[in-house]
């Protein structure tokens, strides 16, 4: 056994180790519990799991890959503010530019465009997961609320990210789009005209839509996202492991 090996042994407990890890080698409960909650990494999981909750096919990854999409639309998303202006007299150029004379312009567009059908599809699997396997039950319904206004977040950020490309197909679905949201009652009208800023879709829409979609939802995104993870964290981890407790108890 590696940890027998005097070299090791030695290594282990020299003060240069202890400075950094703070723990001894990991063959005791106490050590293994520290080096959870010592390492700036690996803090952000549960000391313990249960090995349900580590089954593939209880999630199926469905949040992490939410996760994951929503930091690679980010990282596409910054690289395509470098080419785009949210003008009407340049947005479409922009973007056809972008597909024929960027380089890689045409696989950033796609992977943002991709990217995003990914996250709506993943966000709601997801959502669908935590309510068949009862994970939205005591005590995570506060984090159920928060998935639910995650996924509308989401769902505005297609929305908006809609109208920037600036061609038939966005200008004429965000007209449909926000006419029917007009006919909402009481807030339906204000709602819209505070969405277009003028009563058709013009140069304030595209404004609108540009900072909602680059700055506004991603910031709350980014925020509840923070809240979602930390409070599986506080919740226990994954509810598999209740489940299967109880399961072991019966
Ligand atoms: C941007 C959207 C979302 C992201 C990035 C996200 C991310 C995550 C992640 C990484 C987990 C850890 C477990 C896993 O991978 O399944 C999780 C768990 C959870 N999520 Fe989400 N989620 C999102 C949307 C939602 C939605 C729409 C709901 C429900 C309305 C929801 C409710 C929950 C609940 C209740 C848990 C705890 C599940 C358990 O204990 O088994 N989330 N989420």
């Amino acid at each position: 056994m590696l940890r027998n090996n005097p070299l090791v042994q030695k290594l282990v407990n020299s003060s240069v180790w202890k400075s950094i890890f703070r723990h001894g080698w990991p063959d005791n409960p106490l050590d293994r519990s520290l080096i959870m909650t010592q390492n700036v990494f690996l803090h952000l999981h549960s000391v313990k799991v249960s090995k349900k909750s580590l089954k593939a096919t209880y999630s199926f990854g469905l949040g992490l890959l939410t996760t994951f999409s929503f930091l690679e639309l980010t990282l596409t998303g910054i690289l395509l503010m470098f080419y785009y202006v949210p003008s009407v007299e340049r947005a479409f150029v922009d973007i056809v530019e972008l597909q024929t004379t960027v380089p890689f312009g045409q696989l950033l567009r796609n992977m943002h465009r991709w990217g995003a059908h990914l996250m709506v599809i993943a966000a709601v699997l997801h959502m669908v997961r935590v309510f068949f396997t009862g994970a939205y039950k005591k005590p995570r319904e506060f984090n159920w609320i928060v998935g639910v206004i995650l996924l509308l977040l989401t769902l505005g950020a297609s929305f908006t990210g809609y109208l920037l490309p600036w061609d038939q197909l966005s200008f004429w679905a965000i007209t449909v789009g926000t006419s029917i949201a007009g006919y909402a009652p009481v807030i339906g009208p204000p709602m819209q005209k505070i969405l277009l800023g003028g009563a058709e879709v013009g140069q304030e829409s595209l404004v609108r839509f540009y900072a909602l979609h680059v700055m506004v939802i991603p910031t709350f995104l980014l925020l509840l996202i923070s809240i979602h993870l930390w409070r599986v964290r506080k919740d226990g981890g994954m509810a598999a492991s209740e489940i299967s407790d109880e399961n072991e108890a019966a």
